[in-house]
């Protein structure tokens, strides 16, 4: 198939002596996620072209649970809308208590089913890519991010601004790959770089830190050209390190961004969570069982250094 991303030049001097843990990357890598829709962008990234009707269909369930905050005049209007810098423009405005102060959607008590219905239409995109078959565990329920145009002022510890493994993290582990969804909005100004290893990488490297204190780790990589489009979904292992850009004068971008466990991961680099959520429950979403939360959205989230436990207060509801 042909690749339709950037030529991947970049690569050619580190594929001579990789380490170990970087030849054993790629090939679970590779193991992991390739399949008859993905499309190679580079040996630890794997992109997927979504059907029209998906995205479309996807698109609808995401805007319906975007827009479920809102007062019941502006909802009806934008219920026809489909302009999204225009509907992204009004949840800027708003400021819904719903969103954490790094763009997440939290789902609450009063939006829980139109939370349930874009889940449910999640699963179904997934599977039009294959990726069904590959994921064993999302880090969590999977949830949309709005990322604001260009900020000014100091970043959190963990601001996706900085160049980052999401292994780094507490809930993510080193077995752990990132899909990267970019839905609506401006994603030519407000996109995310990707950083491809030296030969020398080490598993080391994906030992617990702060975002911010990566900086010397970013010195061992090379950025490589990836295409960040509304019309993919891209996967890359988490040897790969990604930042979040925006140019000045961006304007918002809503992505689904989530970390996931492939079915067939190196067991020394996995240790269960109490927030992994098992794709085949994620499956069964807004069909056999609903996702039912107990927060109100009057509820303020608390901000936290690592990010918040936002969505611990719930549980399932089996309808059968
Ligand atoms: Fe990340």
């Amino acid at each position: 198939m042909k690749c339709t991303f950037g030529k991947q030049k970049n690569l050619k001097k580190y594929n001579m002596k990789d380490s170990i843990d970087l030849i054993k990357r790629k090939s679970f890598f590779r193991k992991n996620f390739y399949c008859r829709n993905s499309l190679k962008n580079c040996d630890l990234i794997y992109s997927y072209k979504i059907p029209k009707d998906e995205l479309k269909n996807f698109l609808f369930d995401v805007k319906n649970f975007v827009i479920s905050p809102l007062d019941k005049n502006i909802k009806n209007e934008l219920k026809c809308e489909n302009n999204w810098t225009k509907i992204l423009k009004i949840i800027n405005k708003e400021k819904f208590q719903n969103i954490t102060h790094n763009g997440l959607f939290v789902p609450k008590k009063e939006i829980s089913i139109e939370y349930n219905m874009m889940i449910k239409s999640f699963v179904s995109l997934i599977k039009s890519i294959g990726l069904d078959k590959k994921i064993k565990y999302f880090i969590g329920p999977p949830q949309l991010r709005i990322k604001f145009g260009a900020k000014k002022g100091k970043f959190m510890p963990n601001s996706s601004e900085f160049a980052h493994s999401d292994a780094w993290t507490d809930i993510n582990t080193k077995s752990c790959s990132t899909l990267f969804l970019p839905l609506a909005g401006d994603c030519t100004n407000n996109f995310v770089n990707f950083f491809y290893p030296n030969n020398d990488y080490s598993d080391k490297w994906l030992n617990r830190r702060y975002f911010k204190d990566g900086h010397d780790m970013i010195k061992k990589y090379k950025k490589i050209n990836i295409k960040y489009e509304k019309t993919s979904c891209i996967v890359s292992d988490s040897s790969i390190l990604h930042q979040s850009i925006t140019k000045q004068n961006s304007k918002p971008r809503l992505s689904m961004d989530i970390g996931i466990i492939p079915k067939n991961y190196k067991k020394n680099n996995y240790s269960f969570h109490k927030n992994h959520v098992p794709y085949d429950l994620i499956e069964k979403i807004g069909k056999d069982k609903l996702m039912i939360y107990y927060d109100s959205i009057k509820k303020k989230i608390k901000k936290t250094k690592t990010g918040s436990k936002t969505q611990a207060n719930r549980r399932i509801l089996s309808l059968n």
